[in-house]
């Protein structure tokens, strides 16, 4: 497996993470054992990045990976790293009530993730919003804290902009960001990417896919249930689909012609957008593991790369990458 670092001080990982999300939480229902077998098949093929939030499915994605670990053998186990988001505040029926970053709370999150995940450390630790009542120096300097007591080893940001990029680095060393990124979410390329690349933080890059919207399998007549994301996502709504899946049908063509899959092709292309990115996929099946591992094989050269933004130019994305109020949260928007 080909490897990447995270930043100038974070850890060597494989160039492909795993996103657990999906296992969990809103994609819909999840199938528990093929998401365990996905995990071991991942491990197996050298994955050795598993990222998951605490608040995906209330724990549940933690305890999943917990028990994926536990039942993996000892080699992979022992390779793998955890990337854990916090801070999201839910109710009992699922229902989204805001961010804590308090420093108090920042420990409590940890000690309980430590206890689902069934690991002495966590390896990354990121809040997935930024509390706006707490100021990042302080969210960050308790996950510093955490490292000093060895609880984590390395300090992540998620969908912050470059300012608060520049405010958390001043506290401690950060090695990676986690933001959206894809041939259909360019939006860190202006001032984000330049920001990490200049204080030497790596990119986890997330819906690499556009959350399966450009991975080929999404057709226009999918039914989404009640608690699938993609039924409140602007993208995936009516004329914006229509048009966003036009450009799926344009990057098929090229895809067809370098005989790899559209999925390939897309994660290819953020894979080839510099070392220090790294795709988190998130596959939950076997068979979309495979799928999207084959990537690392389709090597894009400079007319392959015209021909993809050809196909999908930036900016071309009809609707926004989540719903207005979620917008409102992205410090990485404003
Ligand atoms: N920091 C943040 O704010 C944030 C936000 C969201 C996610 N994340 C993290 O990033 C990870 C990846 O995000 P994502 O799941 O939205 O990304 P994604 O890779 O863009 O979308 C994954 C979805 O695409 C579909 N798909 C189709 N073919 C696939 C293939 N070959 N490989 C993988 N997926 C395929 C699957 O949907 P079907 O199974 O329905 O076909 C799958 O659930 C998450 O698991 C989570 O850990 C972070």
């Amino acid at each position: 497996m080909q490897q990447r670092t995270l930043g100038t001080t974070g850890p060597q990982v494989s160039a492909l993470g795993l996103g657990c999300m999906g296992m969990s939480a809103l994609y819909g229902d999840a199938d528990r054992t093929e998401s365990i077998a996905t995990i071991h098949a991942a491990l197996d093929a050298g994955v050795t990045l598993l990222d998951t939030g605490d608040f995906y499915g209330m724990g549940h994605n933690e305890m999943l990976i917990g028990e994926a670990l536990r039942s993996a053998p000892a080699a992979a186990r022992e390779r793998a790293l955890t990337s854990v988001k916090f801070g999201a505040l839910r109710g009992p029926d699922g229902d989204w009530s805001g961010y804590d970053g308090r420093p108090a709370a920042v420990k409590n999150f940890a000690a309980y993730s430590l206890q689902r995940l069934g690991v002495d450390h966590i390896d990354i630790y990121r809040i997935a919003r930024v509390d706006p009542d707490v100021p990042i120096e302080e969210t960050v300097g308790a996950i510093a804290e955490l490292v000093e007591a060895g609880h984590v080893r390395h300090i992540g940001l998620s969908e912050v902009g470059a300012d608060t990029i520049r405010r958390a680095a001043a506290v401690a060393p950060i090695a990676d960001l986690q933001i959206e990124y894809a041939l259909i979410t360019r939006g860190i390329e202006e001032r984000i990417l330049p920001a990490c690349r200049e204080l030497g933080i790596g990119v986890t890059a997330y819906g690499v896919l556009s959350r399966g919207l450009i991975s080929g399998h999404f057709s226009r007549d999918r039914q989404l249930p009640a608690n699938d994301f993609r039924g409140m996502s602007p993208r995936f709504q009516g004329e914006n689909l229509q048009r966003n899946l036009d450009l799926v049908d344009a990057l098929r063509k090229v895809a067809e012609e370098r005989e790899a899959s559209v999925a390939q092709i897309a994660i290819a292309w953020v894979l080839s957008r510099g070392e220090d990115i790294v795709p988190l996929v998130g596959a939950r099946r076997r068979d979309r593991l495979t799928e999207a591992l084959g990537a690392l094989d389709v090597a894009l050269d400079a007319d392959d790369l015209a021909a993809i933004e050809q196909a999908v130019p930036a900016d071309a994305a009809a609707g926004e990458r989540y719903p207005a109020e979620q917008m409102a949260h992205l410090d990485s928007e404003h």
